[in-house]
């Protein structure tokens, strides 16, 4: 009642405006908020504004292919739908609404350890050759999390991306402030602790995750898995050259959505930080980089693949589109980038993604503070 129609959704910020006031409060203050001061959430999308075009002119750009390929994977666009955890708070069926505009629109959803449908259901709820990949939270016990890891493999996921940025979960006080009351989100996974619901949703599904996790840690993951492992939560140079050092095949720099350490830099600035110094180095080769963090508009995806990117992770938009239409709104926010992606391709001169070049960025802005 009293709802845009979703055809007036024109944007992926469009979708959050309504999810807004459509979803309920407990649900929108977890989806919504970033830690602390929200410094480095905002950060997160508005990085991408310090970074100006430098188009091409007089190329033909008649066709347009904006696919890609990521970890092997053919995809439809550069991106894919990151790991969110509690898709039930703001729909009643949960994550398998993603799996199906993943299918659709032939992107890669992410599962979430901390799912709230199980990862099975997420699984079934596959199509055809489609991908899916895991974000993992480790285990204290490490036998729970050998067994999530070998049954995802053996269940055909295709990418085990590690969190490595989240060794407790950050003060988000916007979800603190409302009471966490689990009725309908149905957390699985997490090994059936005890949950303290006073401190808002993070808190109350966290306990399991070991702070005690580190590079050591790595080479037992090579070892029980022939998944590609990524590190999720990557937020400087020397952590990736570390993790091609360890045989990793793949880092995602990225500061959770801006809901763990409040003024850790973007991804897209730590993008710039990191491709110019693997080309150095001869390293660009050696290991798939991926970005995630307010990426909104197809300008955002562009720029990312400019400097290097094998693609970006998309989170909260999904959420809300979901959240506020269901299926329908994910299928729009997903064509929305699509339309957005040809056209600004047009503008800027390349016809594929492989023509998209650092040259083609003034990034001078971007890394001044
Ligand atoms: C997340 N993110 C996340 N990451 C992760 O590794 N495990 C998780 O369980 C979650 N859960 C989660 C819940 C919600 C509600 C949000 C918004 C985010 C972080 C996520 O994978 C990604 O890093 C960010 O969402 C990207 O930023 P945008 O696109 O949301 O701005």
């Amino acid at each position: 009642k009293g709802m845009p129609k979703l055809e007036a959704c024109y944007n992926l910020m469009d979708f959050e405006t309504v999810a807004r006031y459509v979803m309920k409060k407990p649900a929108w203050a977890y989806y919504s908020s970033g830690a602390d001061d929200e410094i480095t959430m905002r950060e997160n999308h508005s990085a991408f504004h310090k970074i100006w075009f430098r188009p091409k002119i007089l190329v033909d750009v008649e066709n347009v292919d904006i696919s890609t390929k990521m970890l092997g994977t053919k995809v439809d666009i550069p991106f894919y739908v990151t790991a969110t955890a509690l898709g039930k708070l703001g729909n009643p069926e949960g994550e398998v609404v993603l799996t199906r505009g993943a299918h659709k629109h032939n992107v890669i959803q992410m599962i979430p350890t901390l799912a709230s449908c199980s990862f099975d259901e997420i699984v079934d709820a596959k199509q055809g050759d489609q991908v899916q990949w895991l974000q993992l939270y480790v285990n204290k016990d490490r036998e729970i999390t050998k067994k999530i890891v070998q049954h995802a493999e053996a269940r055909g996921v295709k990418g085990l991306f590690i969190t490595v940025d989240a060794p407790q979960l950050g003060r988000r006080e916007k979800d603190m402030r409302t009471k966490f009351d689990d009725t309908g989100s149905n957390v699985q996974n997490t090994g059936g602790d005890n949950v303290d619901r006073s401190q808002g949703a993070a808190r109350a599904i966290s306990s399991f995750i070991d702070p005690s996790l580190s590079w050591k840690d790595i080479p037992w993951f090579l070892s029980i898995t022939k998944m590609p492992i990524l590190l999720k939560g990557v937020q400087r140079v020397e952590d990736v050259l570390k993790a091609i050092e360890c045989g990793v095949h793949g880092v995602v720099l990225s500061n959770h959505g801006g809901r763990q350490l409040d003024t850790a830099r973007s991804g897209i600035e730590v993008l710039a930080e990191v491709m110019p110094i693997l080309r150095e180095r001869g390293l660009q080769d050696k290991i798939e980089i991926y970005i995630d963090g307010g990426v909104r508009r197809a300008t955002d995806i562009i720029k990312a693949m400019c400097l290097g990117a094998k693609g970006v992770g998309i989170g909260r938009p999904f959420l809300f589109a979901m959240s506020a239409y269901g299926l329908p709104g994910v299928d729009r926010a997903m064509q929305l980038l699509k339309d957005e992606m040809i056209m600004n391709m047009r503008l800027i001169g390349a016809a594929k993604v492989e023509d998209l070049t650092p040259d083609m960025l003034d990034i001078a802005g971007a890394r001044s503070h």
